[in-house]
């Protein structure tokens, strides 16, 4: 018997029997198998057989520089000899207090709140903004802006203001009222229009919305440059210069939800950099521990923190997680900063996305490719079929293939990790326009 084969098939059993997987039917298991990873190696996952899977969405987009990295494991052994984790309320440590203050110096923002999870982040920033104008005694301003197809995470709070109804309409009846205005996303051009025109009109359409409800509204919560989860609908830099001014205007909160967009991926450390504008809360996440540990954090300008700053205790923000600015957590975030420092990770994502952009030109050639996009180091198209399982398909025929790709519908993407190489590349091309070849 092939023991390495058993423990493949072993451990998929094992899992069906005692984990509920996320965002899945488990019928669907039934006959699309699980893959059991045994190891990680850079760009690769790897099962017990010894096959091997490029890992093309980098772990639902959170690993930056590869699995198993030495330096971030480095950082991490360390670390663990030092202190793993401490209550963060009344005590505090080397790498919570470091981590801040790199993220104040790349964001402008002064101060930083720590949880867990993208979700917790966005549940934090939309509990600030609502108790800011609380303290301030503005307590009728409690209403909040989204996009529509956006999407903050799926606790009820950050869901109340995601617009993608495959996870919402179950819930719908559970969740706070908020209004969604039109995405700013390029493929909603009229002819003629481009994208810094259907900017605009977006942009319009806030400045309608605040004029009459400003007096209700504490924030407008937004995913800049590429609505991620909603199908990687991107736009242009204009919507969020815009939309600062009208926050502006009408005294209302900007929460710039980086949580996808964060650490480089839309091609500056920011998203919001390439709009020049500074967001009144960034929520950060998944890269920001290179997809080691989970640690979020809700960052504010020293404004909107001084609201809270009191004598009485109700006045503060009375929020936590129980690992809240953990140790380990923020230390792998340290590795990931030094990491964008030392190998000036920004600069040579630019060489990296105009090299994987020459080769996906023949993805954008291919007769069942259409509105082929790309910001920085994510890449979309949407694929002409009929088929209700393309999604499902894609995802096994790209398997077959050693690639990790799972559609958003019928939006195929890649967001890898940023230590791609030229021939990681041209398997996941050739392998991408192998896989349409088949496409009914
Ligand atoms: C823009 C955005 N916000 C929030 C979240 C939620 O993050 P988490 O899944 O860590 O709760 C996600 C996750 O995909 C996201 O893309």
């Amino acid at each position: 018997m092939n023991t390495k084969l058993s423990r493949n098939q072993d451990l998929l059993a094992r899992s069906l029997r005692s984990v509920w997987h996320p965002c899945t039917q488990m019928k669907h298991h039934e006959q699309m198998p699980l893959v059991p990873i045994e190891r990680g190696d850079g760009m690769w996952l790897i099962d017990f057989d010894g096959n091997r899977y490029l890992d093309a969405v980098s772990s639902w987009w959170v690993n930056l520089f590869g699995h198993a990295n030495p330096r971030i494991n480095a950082a991490l052994t360390d670390q663990l000899g030092r202190l793993e984790h401490v209550i963060l309320a009344g005590f505090t440590h080397e790498p919570v207090v470091q981590l801040s203050e790199r993220l104040s110096a790349l964001t402008g923002l002064s101060h930083s709140f720590f949880a867990s999870d993208g979700a917790s982040a966005v549940e934090i920033a939309l509990k600030m903004s609502f108790q800011f104008w609380k303290n301030s005694g503005r307590p009728e301003k409690q209403g909040f802006v989204s996009l529509k197809n956006g999407y903050h995470g799926e606790t009820m709070g950050a869901l109340s203001v995601t617009d993608v109804p495959l996870f919402r309409d179950t819930y719908a009846t559970l969740l706070r009222q908020s209004t969604q205005l039109p995405s700013p996303d390029w493929r909603d051009a009229r002819p003629g229009e481009s994208a810094e025109d259907v900017a605009i009109r977006a942009a319009g359409a806030l400045e309608a919305y605040l004029a009459a409800n400003h007096a209700q509204t504490a924030a407008l919560i937004a995913e800049p440059l590429v609505q991620a989860a909603g199908g990687m609908a991107m736009h242009h830099p204009r919507f969020l210069r815009d939309a600062r001014a009208l926050c502006d205007r009408h005294g209302v909160h900007l929460i710039a939800d980086e949580i996808a967009v964060g650490f480089g991926r839309t091609g500056s450390f920011l998203a919001c950099e390439q709009a020049g504008i500074r967001p009144d809360f960034v929520c950060l996440s998944k890269g920001i521990t290179g997809g080691y540990l989970p640690l979020s954090v809700t960052m504010t300008t020293n404004e909107i923190y001084r609201a809270f700053y009191h004598e009485e205790m109700a006045r503060g923000f009375l929020h936590s997680h129980s690992y809240t600015g953990n140790a380990l957590a923020c230390r792998a975030a340290l590795a990931v900063l030094d990491i964008f420092e030392q190998d000036d990770v920004i600069a040579a994502n630019l060489d990296k996305a105009a090299q994987l952009s020459i080769r996906c030109r023949k993805i954008a050639q291919h007769p069942r490719v259409r509105q082929f996009r790309n910001t920085g180091m994510i890449w979309a198209f949407e694929v002409a079929t009929n088929d209700p399982l393309f999604p499902r398909k894609f995802y096994c025929s790209a398997l077959d293939r050693g690639l990790l790709l799972r559609p958003l519908g019928n939006t195929v993407y890649f967001m890898p990790p940023y230590i791609i190489k030229e021939e990681h590349m041209d398997m996941l091309v050739e392998g991408t326009c192998a896989i349409l070849d088949d496409v009914d």
